[in-house]
């Protein structure tokens, strides 16, 4: 499936130290809901005590911490967040760390896990709240994606690729063909 979203998950450890990891098996589930396909991870035993987590997009200028928290886990690397120098503050909404170096953060909440087992299980989770910085808002006050300067996952080549301009209208543009 292209694209595929680089997500970070943030959530806290058992002893409340913030941790965090890539997540490209995921996508939008319903309007205000989100599915990720998790593996068995300290993010699952994390999500399994507290069922709340961040959602950060990565960025170009993110990309190679985003990738180390993908290949390094805090079960073995306690140093995980120290060497991402990322910086982060506490969720008011929910029980998870906000690394405050993305443009866009989900706060979620688990509502349900599907074909839970040892190995992992599909979490679908609500968005309870997006927090985006000011200076990625469009005139509209509304998120300006161009701005963000996102990166997406190529699971062909295992790239990171850098989203592009936009394009064209949705519902629109296809009504010159009318
Ligand atoms: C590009 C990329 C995508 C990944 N996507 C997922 C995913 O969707 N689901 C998952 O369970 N693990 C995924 N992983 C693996 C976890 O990020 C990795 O196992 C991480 O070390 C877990 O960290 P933790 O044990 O500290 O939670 C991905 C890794 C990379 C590099």
């Amino acid at each position: 499936m292209l694209p595929q979203p680089v997500l970070i998950i943030g959530t806290y450890n058992s002893d409340g130290t913030p941790n965090a990891m890539n997540a490209a098996w995921g996508g939008q589930w319903d309007s205000k809901e989100i599915v990720i396909s998790m593996g068995a991870h300290a993010t699952t035993d994390n999500l399994n005590r507290c069922g709340e987590f961040t959602l950060a997009f990565a960025t170009q200028k993110t990309m190679v911490a985003a990738d180390f928290v993908g290949i390094v886990s805090a079960k073995n690397y306690p140093e995980k967040i120290k060497n991402t120098g990322w910086n982060y503050v506490a969720s008011e909404n929910v029980n998870a760390p906000v690394f405050t170096d993305f443009p866009m953060i989900f706060e979620c909440r688990i509502l349900r896990k599907i074909d839970e087992s040892e190995e992992g299980y599909y979490i679908v989770a609500e968005i309870i709240n997006i927090l985006v910085n000011d200076e990625y808002l469009s005139d509209d006050g509304k998120p300006d994606v161009e701005k963000m300067e996102l990166i997406t996952y190529d699971p062909i080549h295992h790239g990171y690729m850098s989203l592009g301009k936009r394009v064209g209208t949705a519902f629109f543009d296809g009504k010159k063909l009318k």
